[in-house]
């Protein structure tokens, strides 16, 4: 999978792909990350890349001649399956969302900042608009970064067979089972005894019915939601 970021904060992403999941999957050629400086398309000398609002308003908006100079430029190379909007008004990245993504080839992701960008460029350049949450972040890129994590650990191969995404909550609908670890008590905190009988259908029983204890108590609503 190929992700073409365009951002002014480009140095915003240098900590979440360069460790864990997201380090290892390039490192593997599994996910291929590049970042673009918006800045580098305009033509201005300043480097601007916001102007004022027609009919004025608060707030700066991003032009859309550099983006569209900027996805021009990538779009000359190949051919992309999604060109996304980080915004607020997009769509709820779920699980499945991010299922459906990680089998795309090639996606451009734009970053917003100032009060918005130009309608046009969401018009007529962007194909889909996601938000991460109802609320609002100083600007696309850490957005960016979770849609990009949410996916890439879903790329085959990038997880290995112990951190499997397959047992992910949200995967097959529920919340996943509880863990645990050394030791088996604590502070007379015991490990449930189940788990260390060795029996791995009853083990496979409580874990399943965990999950879905933990689904109605947290988020009945997702067991109401088709998959
Ligand atoms: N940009 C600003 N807020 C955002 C959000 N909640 N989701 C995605 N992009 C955003």
């Amino acid at each position: 999978m190929r992700i073409d970021i365009i951002t002014i904060f480009p140095e915003m992403f240098d900590g979440p792909f360069s460790e864990s999941i997201i380090k290892r999957a390039q490192e593997k050629n599994l996910a291929e990350i590049h970042l673009h400086q918006l800045r580098d398309y305009t033509t201005d000398k300043h480097r601007k890349v916001d102007d004022y609002a027609f009919s004025g308003g608060a707030g700066m908006v991003m032009m859309i001649e550099p983006v569209a100079r900027c996805i021009d430029a990538l779009k000359a190379e190949r051919d992309y399956d999604e060109i996304i909007y980080m915004s607020p008004d997009g769509e709820l990245l779920d699980q499945k969302m991010a299922n459906m993504l990680s089998l795309q080839g090639n996606i451009i992701i734009l970053c917003g900042h100032y009060k918005g960008i130009d309608e046009r460029i969401r018009e007529h350049l962007i194909t889909k608009e996601i938000s991460i949450g109802n609320y609002v972040l100083s600007g696309g890129e850490l957005a960016a970064a979770v849609l990009v994590d949410s996916m890439v650990r879903l790329i085959p191969g990038v997880l290995g067979d112990e951190t499997s995404a397959l047992s992910d909550s949200f995967q097959d609908g529920l919340l996943s089972p509880p863990v645990y670890t050394r030791p088996r008590e604590f502070r007379g905190w015991k490990v449930p005894e189940i788990l260390l009988s060795g029996d791995e259908k009853l083990i496979a029983e409580w874990k399943y019915e965990q999950s879905l204890k933990r689904t109605k108590e947290r988020r009945p609503g997702m067991l109401d939601e088709e998959s």
